[in-house]
Parts: C-alpha cells; sequence; structure tokens
C-alpha cells in the first residue's frame, strides 16, 4: 500500500492519513456493541466493501432511486450560481467516493480562480486514489489534497490552510446520521471552517411516502443484494457465517420520524458466529437488525439544523420538481 501512496505522491496530488492504524479496530468495536445492543443495529459506512460499492452504483441506475439523478441534475443547474456566490479558492468534500458530482462545482471553480484546490475526505484508500488520479489528469489547473479515513472521529487532524473554501457534504449522506450526530458532523464542519468559508449539503426531502418506498425496494432488487451485502462484509472480515438466504430486506418509510428504517429480518430462529471477536448471537424467527436510516428533510427543518450548528443559510435550490435540496450556507453569522 506504502508503494502506492509514494508513487501518486506528486507536486499536484497528496495524499494524507486521517485516522492512524488499522480500520479494523472501529469494525471490531462497532459491530460487537451493533450486534449486542437493542434493537440490533450495523453502522451503514461498512456496506462499502468492492461488492457493495458496485451494487450502490446500480441502484442509482434504478428508475425508482432518483436521488443521484436529482443531486446531478440540480448540481448541473446551479453550479455556476453557486461558485460565483462563493468563489472559492478550495472545494472540501467529506465522503469524495468518485467525486463525479463535485467534478461540476471544480470546472466551475476554475472560471474565477486560475488555480483550483481539491481537499477530498473518504473512507476508501482505493477510491480516493483513483477519483484523484482521474481529476489531476484531466485538470492542469487543479491541485489535490487527498485525506484518507474516518472524518467522524478525526476531523481534528484535518488541515486546511486555503482562504474562501467551499466545504461539501452531498449525496444525502447526512440522512445516514442520527439527530445527535448530524448536529455533532455539522458543528465540526462549522469549527474546521473559517468565517470566510461556505458550506454545501445535499439531501434528500419529504415526500409521497409511495416514492420513499419504492426508491428503498427497487424491483430489480439491488437494494435488497445491497443491504444483504452487509453480512458478507462481516463474514469475510469477521470470519462469521451469516447465511444470506436466512436473512430479507426489509426497507419502510416510517412517517413520524421522517426517515427510511432498512433492517435485515432473520426468517428463522437461528444462531450465528463471528468467530474472530468471539461473538455468538442468537436471531429469533422474525428478529430484525437495522442498517441503515435515511432522513428526510423539509426546507424548515434542515435550515433549523445548520443554524443550530452555527450556519447561516444563504439559498435553498430544489430545482422545479421538489426532490432533493442543495442547500448552500455561509459559515458567517452575519451573513
Ligand atoms: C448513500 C446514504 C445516500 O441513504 O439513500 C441507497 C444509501 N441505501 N439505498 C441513501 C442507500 C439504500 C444512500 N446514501
Amino acid at each position: 500500500m506504502h508503494d502506492v501512496v509514494d508513487a501518486v505522491n506528486t507536486d499536484r496530488f497528496k495524499l494524507n492519513r486521517l485516522t492512524p492504524g488499522p480500520q479494523l479496530d472501529s469494525l471490531v468495536v462497532d459491530v460487537h456493541a451493533g450486534l449486542t445492543g437493542s434493537p440490533r443495529s450495523l453502522p451503514p459506512k461498512y456496506f462499502y466493501d468492492e461488492t457493495g460499492s458496485k451494487l450502490f452504483d446500480q441502484i442509482c441506475q434504478t428508475k425508482e432511486y432518483y436521488l443521484t439523478r436529482a443531486e446531478s441534475a440540480l448540481l448541473r443547474k446551479y453550479a455556476d450560481d453557486i461558485i460565483a456566490t462563493v468563489k472559492p479558492a478550495a472545494i472540501v468534500e467529506y465522503g469524495s467516493g468518485t467525486s463525479e458530482k463535485t467534478e461540476l462545482l471544480i470546472q466551475a471553480a476554475n472560471q474565477h480562480n486560475d488555480w483550483v484546490h481539491y481537499l477530498p475526505l473518504d473512507v476508501c484508500e482505493e477510491i480516493l486514489i483513483e477519483a484523484a488520479s482521474r481529476l489531476i489528469a484531466r485538470y492542469p489547473w487543479l491541485s489535490i489534497d487527498a485525506w484518507h479515513g474516518d472524518f467522524l472521529h478525526d476531523m481534528q487532524r484535518f488541515e486546511n490552510h486555503h482562504e474562501r473554501s467551499l466545504y461539501t457534504f452531498l449525496g444525502s449522506s447526512l440522512g445516514n446520521f442520527s439527530n445527535k450526530q448530524a448536529i455533532r458532523f455539522l458543528r465540526d464542519v462549522r469549527e474546521t471552517a473559517s468565517e470566510d468559508d461556505w458550506f454545501l449539503l445535499g439531501v434528500d426531502m419529504v415526500k409521497d411516502a409511495a416514492v420513499l418506498n419504492a426508491a428503498y425496494n427497487d424491483s430489480d432488487g439491488y437494494t435488497a443484494a445491497f443491504n444483504l451485502n452487509l453480512l458478507n462484509v462481516l463474514n469475510q472480515s469477521l470470519d462469521g457465517d451469516f447465511n444470506t438466504d436466512n436473512f430479507i430486506h426489509h426497507a419502510f418509510f416510517d412517517t413520524d420520524k421522517s426517515r427510511i428504517e432498512m433492517q435485515l429480518r432473520s426468517t428463522r430462529e437461528q444462531t450465528i458466529t463471528l468467530r474472530e471477536i468471539d461473538l455468538e448471537i442468537k436471531f429469533d424467527d422474525g428478529e430484525h437488525i437495522v442498517t441503515e436510516y435515511s432522513r428526510k428533510y423539509t426546507k424548515e427543518s434542515i435550515q433549523q439544523l445548520l443554524i443550530s450548528a452555527g450556519f447561516s443559510p444563504h439559498q435553498v435550490y430544489t430545482g422545479d420538481n421538489n426532490e432533493f435540496m442543495l442547500i448552500l450556507s455561509s459559515c458567517n453569522k452575519f451573513k
């Protein structure tokens, strides 16, 4: 791995680490706490091994899952407007993934600055390197300072020396957090940023329950496969014996909590073992594991949350169909 890192560290591309040490430690702690808790749960960040990432890409192409298409359309439509307001010298992105949507902002930023800096943060080093290599090759005026690690836990290690930065958190990933985690994450971002900086957030909107339910129960079964793949991830990393035939995908919109709840339900009484951590779990027939919440916001609820974290919402972009929103906030209290 170090050879790869050294090979990509050039004057236009640096790779840094937020989290020293192996990622496995947090997996062990998270899985143990989640599976022994009540209700049983698993953190959604472990969905994204290679298979899981590919399944997620396939979900994004289903006719039911509108989120990614809607957000891309908003960025295509409003990137210039956002950049004209912020005029950023640098773009910081939490959970950058393939950086495909952010590329629209990066291109627009070059219209105001000869030189653009991009600081992507992601838990997956391979994707960071792949995305950065693609962007570096494509844009001679771009430099990239990539940060590998879990930004939820190690935000303080991240350094940004650029003035006038646009911080971004796209893809409705905020929806995966509990309210407490969301506030804490947003406050961390606000503390990391300076008064002159801006924050662009992409979240999904509350809408007809039938549309939301369909988006998380696509007819090709990619969401079900994505959900069940989490058990394969545990089998591989913790020497487990989950049989994916003995669990089913279940996802529904909880109107009161304004969120999709995604579960894996045991279809029989069964005991599974994770040998790596000496953990045995007995499941009743019908007992479930919560694998993901995906919170849906209104214009009011998201602005409220941003204000309580210290941001000043400046503009909410929803497009014509009110499917998805991008919220641009200033970090300055008086703007
Ligand atoms: C990537 C977190 C935005 O919550 O909609 C897609 C993940 N889960 N289908 C979401 C997901 C099931 C997705 N996010």
